[in-house]
């Protein structure tokens, strides 16, 4: 609608629907992101009430998961072998015509934006404003490597040879994006794939399988599984004919999959430990809002979520700037995604472990800015906490928790504040805030991370803007990163032209 048709009382049409109806303005040369739902049009808040009256006893994608539960290793070999075969047939289609799949998958996911809202929200907490981008962020995936499918084919002279058999092993936290940009890659690139979604999230990682099978990806090229026994995993991971592996989590867990086989071409997403530096000449308003965000939204549970603010120099005694990120931090309204005023939802799992210790207990030097809350018996729901005073080298400078707590530090310059960060392990998101191009030109050379923010939040990567990818132990095993150009290079392997000369 117009602001003019607005002002003529004319009603709002669901963008959301309208817009599945819309063609795409995408070509080779131009990638047009898709719009998050806009809630100043009254039709989509409306939209929003009834997917929030759903989510307290939603059933969504129970049905999905109950056919595709895979008992044990003579059910798994059978349907490696289904998919092998099928995936030649898929692998031996041309990039324009796997496109044209993939682009009817933009359209059957973006058909069902208010499931896999629903869904995402019932089985993981996540609230409406963090599932909705993510679900645009899915559909960017299909049609961006529909694109990118189309000029794969020969490159130099040389020739793509598709993988035969990708193993797709998304994480919970981002449970549709995630698992439809990995899986939507390997088919771009003309690789049947077997996807096992992470056990706390199979429901939604089931609803997004579904909207590909709906537009065409062939159940057998795409095969869903939920793995009963602990050992299938390992089954699946090291079976000979597997020849990508394409895994978001942990960094443990590619330690683990390689041993299984030290062989695995794996592509693999890992932890990360991501801190924002502050400086002096920061827009301090902007920048307490982008530490906040980046901190806590999905309550923290984001491998791009920032862990730490590093103050520079005079920033660290500045009460207003503390004030500022204190205040903004204690304004987020938490509680369950059902609610609409809900901001920061609860986390995953009761906190246990290294996330229930960084929760509750200070270490040496430590105090609590904000302390965080229990908010109810359930362990999971968690009002935001800031730790002051964490040093150089300390637990929680050095520790990957994905929970909603936030750690400052102090460096007393710009040069200090990145050998801090560069200390930590990981690599995987890293931001400045700074309006002096002196400092911002330092942080670029300097900082070791594989994506860099300045004046900006650093989660939610934008596909072809933004491609994302870690460094250090963010990422093993991968060259390149997702939603980006190359991406798809790497989920093949290629031929040179035969001389005749
Ligand atoms: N791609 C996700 C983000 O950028 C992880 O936040």
């Amino acid at each position: 609608a117009s602001l003019a048709d607005l002002d003529a009382g004319v009603p709002a049409p669901n963008r959301v629907q309208d817009r599945a109806e819309t063609p795409r303005p995408s070509s080779a040369e131009f990638f047009a992101n898709t719009p998050d739902t806009d809630p100043a049009l009254p039709a989509n808040r409306a939209w929003g009430r009834d997917i929030l009256a759903r989510i307290p006893g939603s059933e969504l994608g129970n049905d999905i998961v109950e056919a595709s539960r895979v008992a044990d290793v003579d059910q798994l070999n059978g349907i490696v072998d289904t998919a092998l075969e099928a995936g030649r047939a898929w692998g031996a289609l041309s990039g324009a015509e796997r496109a044209a799949v993939l682009h009817r998958a933009g359209a059957t996911l973006e058909s069902r934006r208010a499931e896999l809202m629903e869904v995402m929200a019932a089985e993981t907490g996540k609230t409406l404003d963090q599932g909705d981008p993510e679900v645009s962020e899915a559909i960017d995936f299909a049609h961006f490597y529909a694109e990118r499918a189309k000029d794969l084919d020969t490159v130099d002279g040389a020739t793509f040879v598709p993988a035969k058999l990708t193993v797709v092993t998304p994480p919970w936290n981002f449970p549709v994006a995630i698992p439809a940009g990995s899986t939507l890659s390997a088919l771009a690139a003309g690789s049947a794939v077997v996807i096992k979604p992470a056990t706390q999230a199979r429901r939604s990682g089931s609803v997004m399988v579904q909207a590909l099978w709906d537009a065409g990806v062939p159940r057998e090229v795409l095969a869903l599984v939920q793995l009963e026994e602990r050992g299938l995993g390992q089954a699946l991971v090291s079976h000979p004919a597997v020849d990508r592996v394409i895994l978001t989590g942990g960094y443990e867990t590619a330690e683990l999959f390689r041993s299984f086989r030290t062989d695995l071409p794996l592509l693999a997403e890992t932890s990360g430990k991501n801190a924002i530096i502050v400086t002096p000449s920061a827009d301090l308003d902007l920048a307490a809002k982008d530490v906040v965000q980046s901190a806590f939204g999905h309550a923290g549970q984001k491998c791009s979520a920032a862990s730490l603010v590093v103050m520079v120099g005079s920033l660290a005694q500045s009460a207003r700037f503390h004030n500022q990120l204190l205040d903004a931090a204690r304004s987020m309204v938490v509680g369950y995604p059902e609610t609409a005023t809900s901001q920061m939802g609860p986390i995953i799992e009761p906190a246990a472990g290294k996330l229930h210790r960084a929760l509750t207990t200070l270490d040496a030097g430590e105090s609590w800015a904000i302390e965080p809350k229990q908010l109810d018996a359930t362990g999971r729901l968690w009002s935001p906490g800031v730790r002051t005073g964490v040093a150089d080298g300390s637990e929680f400078h050095l520790t990957e928790y994905f929970g909603p707590v936030l750690g400052v530090m102090e460096a007393e310059t710009l040069e200090d504040a990145i050998a801090m960060v560069n200390r930590i392990d990981y690599g995987l998101t890293s931001g400045l805030h700074s309006l002096d191009s002196a400092e911002i030109g330092l942080w670029l050379d300097t900082i070791q991370a594989g994506n860099l923010y300045v004046n900006r939040g650093i989660t939610g990567a934008i596909v072809q803007r933004q491609p994302f990818g870690g460094w250090k132990k963010s990422a093993v095993g991968a060259g390149t990163k997702a939603g980006g150009p190359n991406y798809l290079v790497g989920l093949g392997n290629w031929e040179p032209a035969v001389s005749t000369a």
